[in-house]
């Protein structure tokens, strides 16, 4: 099995990269992906030297790269992660959004349609829940909830999909899409909420907190996610889809309590430390209230579950990013912090 990951130098893709790569010695797992500023190779420090693992540093939206790339390596399978994936650069820039996560999903099609064995392998679009919209207080997303993405990210990804299932449709390509709610884990770059913060609580820095931090998310530890990518991969049905959550619903300032509690303790600080450290900020545009993630389709075909509380991994995920401090420090030097002034110091 020849087997090509794209954006596998970002947070979820190097978890899933790990995990084939450690599992599957018979495959050849090929990593492509851009070294945006998400992606980063000392993610993948521990598996780069096994010997059926490569790394391909290039860009999704390179046609001409992408055509010659399948044509040589004809490759049997696609999981395809790469992606521009943070909301708030989105509002700022949508036209990288609509580069990379459609344009380079349809040159990603088209390779796959052109130039690879179709009975061996199937196109896996790796995607979000942020397709469906947001939710009110009751309900969740299911398979079959309507698409209704409110922020230019979750257009440019709900657009992503229903190329898979035109493709699908249209070319009989195999294909199967995964919507995933919010993960957190190791290795994640530090402009989302969860490593934003530790980063911000151990530099005794403001934590900007939206609006008034009612906001509801479905969080996921990543090595989940990454388990349930492989069994998707690997037994799931050719043009179905399906949700992975975590059924852990947090409001933000609920988390943000716990996860301050969480470092007063680990960083020897005294209770409440932390909380002063919370600055209610100006909303992000088009805030979805509340994402939740019905994934009882996935848990009864494929028997996956989550296997950590989220207590637990907020634990060992805080523990990785105080034993990383030098993944921390490379990380937030340079292109961050024009981003990180851009963000919040002039909000
Ligand atoms: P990330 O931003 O950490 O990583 C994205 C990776 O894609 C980076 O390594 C980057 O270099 C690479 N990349 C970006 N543009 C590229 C291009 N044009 N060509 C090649 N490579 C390119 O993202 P993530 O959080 O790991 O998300 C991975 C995928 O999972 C995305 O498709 C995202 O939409 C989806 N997803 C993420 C979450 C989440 O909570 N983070 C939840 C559900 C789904
Ligand atoms: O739901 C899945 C999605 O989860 C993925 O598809 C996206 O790629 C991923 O970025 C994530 O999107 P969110 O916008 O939900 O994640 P983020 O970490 O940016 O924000 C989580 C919540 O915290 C959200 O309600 C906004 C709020 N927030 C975020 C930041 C960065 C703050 O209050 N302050 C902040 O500084």
């Amino acid at each position: 099995m020849k087997l090509l990951i794209t954006g596998g130098a970002g947070f979820i893709g190097s978890h899933v990269v790990r995990l084939f790569v450690n599992k599957y010695p018979g495959y050849e797992i090929i990593n492509l992906d851009k070294l945006t500023y998400a992606g980063n190779l000392e993610n993948l420090k521990d598996v780069e030297d096994a010997s059926n693992y490569r790394f391909v540093k290039g860009d999704i939206s390179d046609l001409d790269f992408i055509n010659k790339l399948f044509e040589k390596e004809k490759f049997n399978g696609v999981i395809h992660l790469a992606a521009e994936s943070h909301v708030d650069r989105s509002i700022t820039n949508p036209l990288d959004f609509v580069e990379t996560n459609v344009i380079g999903t349809v040159n990603l099609l088209n390779a796959y349609k052109a130039y690879c064995d179709l009975s061996t392998g199937r196109f896996y679009h790796i995607s979000t829940d942020e397709v469906y919209g947001e939710l009110g207080d009751e309900g969740k997303f299911t398979e079959s909830t309507p698409y209704h993405p409110n922020s230019p990210y979750s257009a440019s990804k709900a657009s992503s999909d229903h190329f898979v299932r035109a493709y699908g449709t249209t070319y009989n390509l195999p294909y199967v899409i995964s919507n995933c709610s919010n993960n957190y884990g190791s290795h994640q770059f530090p402009e989302k909420l969860i490593p934003l913060f530790i980063h911000n609580i151990k530099t005794r820095k403001p934590l900007p907190v939206y609006g008034k931090g009612e906001n509801i998310r479905d969080w996921l530890w990543v090595n989940d996610h990454a388990r349930a990518i492989d069994v998707i991969y690997h037994n799931g049905r050719n043009g179905e889809t399906y949700n992975i959550g975590g059924n852990n619903e947090w409001k933000n300032i609920d988390l943000i309590h716990l996860l301050c509690s969480q470092m007063d303790q680990k960083l020897n600080r005294p209770e409440g430390t932390s909380e002063q450290l919370i600055t209610y900020v100006k909303d992000r545009a088009g805030h979805d209230f509340r994402y939740a993630i019905d994934s009882s389709k996935l848990m009864a075909e494929l028997g996956w579950e989550p296997s950590v509380t989220f207590e637990e991994g907020l634990s060992k995920t805080i523990d990785w990013y105080l034993e990383n401090k030098e993944w921390l420090d490379h990380v937030t030097s340079g292109e961050y912090q024009n981003y990180y002034n851009e963000q919040y110091v002039l909000r």
